[in-house]
């Protein structure tokens, strides 16, 4: 038996350098950095303030704010139990971030919650591109918020952070689920449409045709989208509130110039949903094309245990996915940090003169590497041209006799002898 281990398929390292595989390419952390940094100066700009949930939450909590039927739920959790507690891996953050705002009474601190996430998240799917058991969210939810400004702004808030990272290839579908007291006589409508075709439909659509009639509506199979062609839509079963709140939604989405498609087959996978759903979808992502998804989910609160409604609106968006959808428009993400000085030292006595300098270096600021193996001066040169620093210390006996040494500017490839005293001078040049 090997006594190596692997990680577990669907779940990734990320290493400071990027990974390239057939199936797939994990960016390096570098990358990682940089798009978190995007997310989190567009999510400033917007004032959009962080919350940092647990990775482990109660198994009640997801199960009933997401849904019993839901696939997640019935299929997807990473649950597990420790004496009388039930734990799950979170498979996402809303529900999280509903209970959050409940347990904190962050509602006392009137107005609208605007919050943002990025973390990691945990579904027992299937992996294959763009799927994994462990994958990275990032996401907003804003908390009190009925106003159909805060759906737009939502939707806007993803777009710009793709546009701010350089991708322009996507495309928002936008539909409303209306409230959910418009949707059982929607559901009915569509249960009789589809109950002479039974015999058409999958064993998944059959199941879901009682339980969950709503979600056939995502079908991906063809004989199935034909067959929706002529089911009836949501559109003519919405009541007017949310009629009215949908026409502001576009409306709003159009003032600011983004252009979305209408879709009355939109239905996401989770059951909080009321009026406003969307996904943000990549071409170039296959069978996993979301990018991004989200909606509006006014009942969740009540859902797990608010004596009170709390309106509320959000999206998330797969980490992943986006680094797949960079990567095939050719998108160049930093890929490692280049020192601004390596040193270089020659014997014993150097290696032990340069040490508290370097921290000194450090200390004022600049990326300072070092061999650490006792390497030759070539190995060390070689080191440093990999590491593309931008300035090569030299130091052996002869400068140190001499309280000097070499700097070299490895752009130029210009070399010379400086003192020692005038180096932390020089190298903050
Ligand atoms: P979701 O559509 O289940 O929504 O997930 C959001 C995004 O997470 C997807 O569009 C996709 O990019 C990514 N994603 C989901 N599952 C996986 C997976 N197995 N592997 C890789 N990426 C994945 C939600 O989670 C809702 N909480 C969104 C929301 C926020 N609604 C309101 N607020």
């Amino acid at each position: 038996m090997s006594d190596s281990f692997q990680n577990i398929p669907g779940t990734f390292d990320i290493l400071p350098q990027t990974q390239s595989s057939a199936s797939d390419n994990v960016a390096s952390s570098h990358a990682w950095q940089y798009v978190e940094g995007v997310i989190r100066r567009v999510m400033h700009r917007h004032g959009v303030q962080e919350i940092r949930t647990p990775i482990l939450e109660p198994t009640a909590l997801i199960a009933r704010g997401i849904g019993q039927l839901t696939d997640i739920v019935s299929k997807e959790m990473f649950a597990f139990e420790r004496g009388n507690t039930h734990y799950v891996l979170r498979p996402e953050v809303t529900a999280p971030v509903m209970r959050a705002y409940l347990q904190h009474h962050l509602a006392q601190l009137g107005g609208v919650q605007r919050l943002y996430y990025i973390g990691p998240c945990f579904r027992a799917e299937r992996p294959q591109k763009g799927r994994y058991r462990q994958f990275h969210q990032f996401g907003t939810e804003y908390i009190g918020a009925d106003d159909a400004r805060a759906d737009a702004e939502t939707i806007l808030l993803a777009v710009d952070i793709y546009r701010e990272l350089g991708l322009s290839d996507f495309t928002v579908r936008l539909n409303s689920l209306g409230a959910a007291s418009s949707r059982p006589a929607y559901k009915a409508a569509l249960q009789d449409f589809l109950r002479p075709h039974v015999a058409q439909l999958s064993e998944t659509s059959r199941e879901r045709l009682e339980s969950n009639p709503l979600r056939i509506l995502d079908s991906k199979i063809d004989a199935e989208r034909k067959l929706l062609e002529q089911a009836p839509v949501m559109r003519d079963f919405l009541d007017e509130d949310s009629k009215v709140h949908y026409d502001e939604v576009k409306t709003h989405l159009r003032a600011a110039g983004l252009p979305f498609e209408e879709d009355p087959f939109l239905v996401r996978g989770l059951d909080y949903y009321t009026r406003t759903a969307f996904e943000i979808e990549s071409p170039v992502l296959g069978a996993q094309s979301a990018l991004a998804g989200g909606g509006r989910y006014d009942l969740l609160a009540s859902e797990i245990g608010s004596k009170q409604d709390v309106p509320a609106v959000g999206f998330a968006a797969g980490m992943e996915r986006l680094f797949l959808a960079l990567d095939v428009a050719g998108i160049a993400l930093p890929d490692a940090e280049n020192p601004d000085v390596f040193v270089v030292t020659l014997g014993e006595r150097a290696a032990a003169f340069a040490f508290p300098h370097i921290r000194t270096w450090r200390q004022a600021g600049l990326r300072v590497v070092y061999d650490l193996k006792g390497r030759s001066m070539k190995a060390q040169m070689r080191e440093a041209n990999r590491q593309q620093a931008r300035r090569v210390v030299i130091l052996g006996d002869a400068e140190l006799d001499a309280g000097t040494a070499q700097l070299k500017h490895m752009d130029t490839g210009e070399q010379q002898s400086v003192s020692l005293d005038s180096l932390p001078a020089k190298l903050t040049e």
